[in-house]
């Protein structure tokens, strides 16, 4: 329907909100050339520090979720519900005002899946987090917080348009951190309060 591709349209652009590029700009500084150049919250707290990683995290965050509850709460079938929230990591990873470009989609994907099926979202956090402070790799906690979505997903037997819209989410997670696969298993990936190189 109409309404329901008005929705899709509004969440890609809400998710495209470069929150972690226009932040460090306005600091004066380009995220795409510090640290890993990735426009997420991890390099911003590489780049500038606790404060305006936590807006860009609650930010990128809020994104996936508003756009699921928008959704929601205009009664859009299921499926529609799903694809706002797919949308919004869509717009994030893929954004218009970065020429294509974006983050990883982490922050995004975990509103989106949180509002989606909060069982999921909390294991994700749980395990993701635990990971990221054991480790002090960001980038291994949000792949196996990821996967641990997943593992709920399909041992809960969510619905196929909630499982659908999860795993194809955790799956482009975990190919936009490629580069950060090559590092971990390299030895070489930056961890939680290294200098920025
Ligand atoms: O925020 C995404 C995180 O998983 C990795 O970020 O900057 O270390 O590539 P980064």
């Amino acid at each position: 329907t109409f309404l329901a591709v008005l929705v899709l349209l509004a969440s890609y652009l809400l998710g495209s909100i470069p929150a972690a590029a226009w932040l460090a700009r306005g600091r004066g500084v380009d995220i795409r050339k510090v640290g890993s150049g990735n426009s997420g919250a991890t390099n911003v707290l590489r780049s500038l520090g606790k404060g305006p990683a936590l807006i860009v995290a609650v930010f990128d965050i809020l994104k996936g979720a508003l756009a699921v509850w928008l959704a929601r709460s205009l009664n859009l079938p299921p499926e529609w519900v799903g694809l706002c929230g797919v949308a919004a990591v869509i717009g994030h990873n893929f954004s218009p005002f970065l020429g294509w470009r974006g983050g990883k989609g982490v922050a995004t994907s975990f509103g989106t899946i949180a509002a989606l099926d909060p069982v999921a979202g909390a294991g994700a956090f749980v395990i993701g987090v635990a990971c990221m402070w054991l480790t002090r790799y960001v980038s291994a906690g949000s792949i196996l917080g990821a996967l641990t979505a997943g593992v709920v997903v399909l041992s809960l037997e969510r619905p196929a348009w909630m499982a659908g819209a999860i795993l194809f989410l955790i799956a482009l997670l975990i190919w936009q951190h490629r580069a950060n696969i090559g590092r971990l298993t390299a030895g070489k990936e930056s961890r939680l309060g290294e200098k920025v190189r």
